[in-house]
């Protein structure tokens, strides 16, 4: 008996130490943790559970046969995060270059296959060379079966990848079909095609670094939804973001204890709103006004400034953000703030998160740029995925709500449940100078009569009055009332139920 529980421990051990300590200590050269410490500082302490050590793969072309790792170069299973159960794999780059080979892919569909049926998200940790070259359109069949997996579980259950080295090929494709994708500064990357493919192909010249690092896809491109300095950073930060989420898409996001008076008062947002129209101010200031104890976990901070992003708490329940920001293009909608904030209200929809929308916005960007990349259908996801969401919505318009902005950032004809504006709020198709040039072109030669056409609209049409009058806004609220005011609103709207029509699904602008 003795020695079969010393077999087991060998083997165990063995398998640990995947591709062996020369490799394990590359790795830390190189500022990265193991695939098995990056669980450690993952998951809560002793909690995971291991499936699946002993696999190896089956390949013996090209020499394999003598090149079985216990485990093939992936670790799975699952564990838990704060007591909530997760499904969990983290490639081991020091086996194979953690590259994917047909059992390597069964090992991550076995725990994605679990996680549907018993309702828990699943983050994966990507470090890896993408398809293991030795085994072919194996490999590449294990790819498929991992992304039809992806599809499967999209708004099932959450999904999160965290890119922690190469991530190359088809590996880009499964995170990018999943909710959110974080990345390691300067020591992942994520690209369809590698810098020597783009040089003989383009004849660009251009770095790992640059062509699908870190910075590139949180400013650039939008793949990632946000960076982290190191391994240790990015998985704390996933731990506090897995917070905000629910297990499954029939279950509501957990609550927390707060320690935050839900009817707290903030008189400073009373002087929120400067003088002048023209000068912006830090809608983050609201937000975090508004969150229990100032938390805010934002969602591609680094992209589409001029809108915001992201995740807090109103009275222990998660809540998701959209807000346009004023101090980046006036908060004008455009093609990527819109893309930016469509996904995150779907997102949040498919998940029974309820959305908060802050709103002072001027309008759609003009220009050819805008127009020549499409910002018709770009801008019409937002439309749609506001339009089609049937979580508790609450809007707060600020300042300036002008033409189809004005429609498109929850308005209530839309489907917001509660829409309120502070006195400050403007409501209408533009602003007065342009309404005026437009409406009196023939008075322009007379500056005299054109200010007090422009002071007429104003005071006609710049308020929440008009709006107000007919129902369209609930309640002209005071600014410091907000955060009271809101959280009574998506308390009344705990019960909120939606019937819709069946549909095998919708045609959403793509
Ligand atoms: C098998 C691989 C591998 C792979 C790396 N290795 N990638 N083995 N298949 N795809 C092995 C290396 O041979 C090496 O083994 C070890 O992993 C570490 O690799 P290094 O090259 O020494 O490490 P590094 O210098 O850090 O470079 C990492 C790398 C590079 C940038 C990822 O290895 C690389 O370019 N690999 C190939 C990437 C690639 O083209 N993949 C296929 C993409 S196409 P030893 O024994 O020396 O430690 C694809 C199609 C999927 O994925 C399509 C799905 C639809």
């Amino acid at each position: 008996m003795r020695a079969v529980l010393d077999q087991l421990e060998s083997r165990r051990a063995e398998a640990r130490l995947g591709g062996g300590q020369k490799r394990i200590a590359g790795q830390h050269a190189k500022g990265k943790l193991t695939a098995r410490e990056r669980l450690d500082v993952l998951l809560d302490e002793g909690s995971f559970e291991e499936y699946d050590m002993y696999v190896t793969h089956r390949a013996t072309e090209f020499g394999m046969a003598e090149q079985k790792v216990a485990g093939d170069g992936v670790v799975t299973g699952w564990g838990t995060i704060n007591g909530r159960l997760v499904y969990v794999f983290s490639q081991d780059f020091t086996v194979l270059g953690g590259s994917l080979s047909e059992t390597h892919a069964q090992k991550i569909c076995k725990i994605m296959d679990m996680a549907v049926r018993n309702g828990a998200p699943v983050i994966g940790l990507n470090d890896s060379g993408g398809a293991r070259i030795q085994e072919g359109v194996s490999s590449l069949a294990g790819y498929a079966d991992v992304f039809k997996r992806n599809v499967g579980a999209s708004g099932v259950i959450p999904q999160i990848s965290v890119i922690m080295g190469p991530c190359a090929g088809g590996a880009v494709y499964s995170p990018a079909m999943t909710d959110f994708i974080f990345m390691v500064r300067d020591s992942s990357y994520m690209f369809v095609t590698g810098p020597d493919v783009v040089k003989t192909v383009t004849n660009e010249i251009v770095t790992a670094e640059e062509l699908g690092g870190a910075r590139t896809h949180t400013q650039k491109s939008s793949v990632a939804d946000g960076a982290f300095d190191n391994d240790v950073e990015a998985l704390e930060q996933i731990r506090t973001l897995f917070d905000f989420l629910p297990l499954n898409n029939r279950e509501k996001p957990p609550v927390r204890p707060f320690h935050d008076d839900p009817s707290r008062l903030e008189m400073r947002l009373d002087t929120l709103i400067p003088d002048s129209a023209a000068r912006p101010y830090d809608m983050k200031e609201l937000i975090l006004a508004i969150a229990d104890e100032s938390d805010f976990f934002e969602i591609q901070a680094a992209f589409a400034k001029n809108i915001i992003t992201g995740f807090m708490r109103i009275e222990g329940q998660t809540v998701g953000v959209v807000a346009n920001q004023p101090i980046v293009l006036a908060g004008c909608l455009d093609i990527d703030s819109a893309r930016k904030a469509a996904r995150f209200v779907r997102f949040c929809d498919a998940f029974s998160i309820p959305i908060m929308t802050l709103v002072d916005v001027p309008g759609f960007l003009p220009g050819t740029s805008q127009e020549f990349g499409g910002v018709i259908k770009h801008g019409a996801k937002l439309l749609f995925a506001y339009s089609q969401a049937t979580v508790p919505m609450v809007t707060l318009i600020t300042r300036k709500a002008y033409g189809g902005a004005y429609d498109v950032m929850a308005s209530k004809h839309i489907g917001a449940d509660v829409n309120y504006a502070w006195p400050t709020a403007e409501i209408a198709v533009m602003g007065a100078k342009g309404a005026t040039e437009i409406l009196y072109r023939s008075e322009l030669g007379d500056k005299e009569k054109i200010a007090q056409r422009t002071r007429d609209y104003e005071e006609r049409f710049a308020n929440p009055f008009v709006a107000a009058e007919r129902g369209f806004i609930d309640e002209v609220i005071m600014p410091h009332s907000s955060r009271k005011r809101i959280a009574r609103a998506f308390a009344a709207l705990r019960g909120k139920s939606v019937d819709t029509r069946w549909k095998k699904h919708d045609t959403i602008p793509l």
